[in-house]
């Protein structure tokens, strides 16, 4: 079998009518808001990427620093033989830990939207880890994954805080899933960010040079170019402010002007008023005992849980109750 492999498990048909009642359903609904998957593609993946090198956007560092202390501790605590990866994009951190369980790996699933971000990401690693089985899944991590046989133990990574861009509901649904896939001796390791000054959460979601800005708006890009329609970029500002209560910070997208957006793929056109915004993404901060109480009610115990020195963000690892 080739070392590198690419399922496709998303039917470009169904992408595509999963866009389309997104954008459907959250443009008719007040306040607006679209999932933030939809920023994901290859342009969109490429500006994420710009972003975790960016000065204010710490996560991808503090989470680095953990990888790079802890990887030998989890490859001893989980044995794993088979990496799990649920959100990988390029997969750039993960090599710490890939490497950590080498040789005692023998299967890496990356899964992820993007397509793009998962064929670099994939055929790089094999590349660079000959003996090393690479099978990537284009999927929707939120919609139940058929995973390819692959030897057990496993371990099921979530890294980036990625899992903070899910509402608590949809987290809870997830988690359970997650849980689903899991089997005893298997864990899960996921990466939060934490709860911290106003100041340094806002500037990593509004960086100076505007890269930020400009995946925001790719969404946009992303809805002109699929379903044929007219959103000018220019016509938006992007937004990020910390929602003290819910302890998240969102990014929307502010129109400039009163402005109507054709969607002719949908047969719709979709009015802003000068000043309304579209809710594009949640990015939830957490606490230790928050995590443990959410994986606690997914049937998963929090066995481990290290942060980078500056306590900015945590890594857990949780295993089957
Ligand atoms: C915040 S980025 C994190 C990327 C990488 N894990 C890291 O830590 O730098 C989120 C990643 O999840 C992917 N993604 C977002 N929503 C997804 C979904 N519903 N199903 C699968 N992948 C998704 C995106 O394409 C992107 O690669």
């Amino acid at each position: 079998m080739s070392p590198f492999q690419l399922t496709r498990t998303l039917a470009e048909d169904a992408a595509d009518a999963a866009l389309r009642a997104d954008v459907l359903h959250g443009l008719t609904r007040d306040p607006k808001e679209l999932p933030p998957k939809w920023f994901y593609d290859a342009r969109g993946s490429e500006l994420f990427e710009e972003i975790t090198r960016l000065p204010e956007y710490y996560p991808t560092r503090a989470e680095r620093e953990i990888l790079m202390a802890r990887s030998e501790e989890i490859a001893a605590a989980t044995g794993a033989q088979t990496l799990v990866e649920l959100g990988s994009g390029s997969s750039e951190k993960t090599r710490h830990l890939i490497d950590a369980l080498l040789p005692g790996l023998v299967a890496y699933v990356p899964v992820d939207v993007s397509e793009s971000a998962l064929k670099g990401a994939g055929e790089a690693l094999a590349a660079e880890r000959p003996g090393l089985r690479v099978h990537a899944l284009v999927a929707d991590f939120t919609h139940g994954l058929d995973l390819p046989d692959a030897p057990g133990p496993r371990l099921v990574a979530f890294l980036g805080g990625t899992i903070g861009n899910l509402l608590p509901g949809e987290r809870r649904e997830f988690l359970r899933a997650v849980r689903g896939m899991l089997s005893p001796g298997d864990a899960l390791l996921l990466g939060t960010d934490l709860v911290k000054d106003e100041a340094t959460l806002v500037a990593a979601y509004d960086d100076a040079a505007g890269v930020t800005a400009a995946f925001n708006k790719n969404v946009l890009a992303v809805i002109d170019r699929e379903l044929g329609a007219d959103a000018r970029l220019e016509d938006f500002d992007h937004v990020a402010l910390w929602n003290r209560e819910r302890e998240w910070i969102e990014m929307r997208l502010r129109a400039r002007h009163a402005l109507s957006v054709k969607i002719p793929e949908l047969d719709l056109v979709v009015p802003f008023e000068a000043g309304e915004e579209l809710r594009t993404e949640v990015s939830a901060k957490f606490r230790q005992e928050g995590v443990r109480t959410e994986l606690a009610e997914a049937g998963l115990s929090l066995t481990r849980w290290w942060t980078d020195g500056e306590g900015r963000f945590a890594l857990s690892l949780a295993t089957v109750d």
